[in-house]
């Protein structure tokens, strides 16, 4: 496995498990409601930043390019299938704002959960599918140069800060929702 793809992956893990916290979220019903907002309003921030910014940024700007240099096919193709995921996981992002500013819970839910749904697919198919095929068209010098894409692309989008942030608040979400 690739430095590269290897790295991703390791970032799969951290979505799913930040997804397996909002399930416990949206049906955890002993909490208040503006206390819940709050809660789902935090996680709305992670998944901007850290899943669709950071991550999504690594897969579009950096290993997607490359894939598609190495003649791996764009539209019609996986990478195609990809992007078209990547816009519609924005798209329930969306609805899920939207409906926190309106204070709309039921509506909120809806959308994450459709969003969850959609990003356990495509998190499958990117491990199983896309992955094993860029660890073969892409030799390990070749990943270790996009890795070090990948450090300043975060170094760009997240910065320490902000990771050390993501990550207490990930910390306090599990021993809050007792997700082990
Ligand atoms: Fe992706
Ligand atoms: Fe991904």
């Amino acid at each position: 496995m690739g430095k590269a793809t290897q790295d991703l992956r390791k970032e799969h893990d951290a979505i799913l498990y930040v997804l397996q916290i909002l399930n416990k979220m949206i049906n955890a019903d002993s909490f208040d409601a503006e206390i819940l907002l709050n809660y789902y309003d935090d996680v709305v921030y992670f998944l901007k930043i850290f899943a669709d910014k950071c991550h999504h940024g690594k897969e579009e700007n950096i290993l997607f390019k490359e894939l598609i240099n190495k003649g791996v096919p764009n539209e019609g193709g996986p990478v195609g299938v990809m992007l078209q995921e990547h816009v519609q996981g924005r798209n329930y992002i969306a609805q899920m704002e939207q409906s926190l500013d309106i204070k709309n819970i039921e509506g909120f839910k809806n959308a994450a959960m459709l969003y969850s749904d959609l990003l356990r697919r495509h998190i499958e198919k990117e491990n199983n599918v896309l992955f094993l095929m860029a660890d073969k068209v892409i030799n390990e010098q070749e990943q270790n140069f996009l890795f070090l894409q990948f450090e300043k692309h975060e170094e760009n989008v997240i910065g320490h800060g902000v990771h050390e942030k993501l990550h207490s608040m990930i910390d306090t979400w599990a021993e809050i929702f007792d997700v082990e």
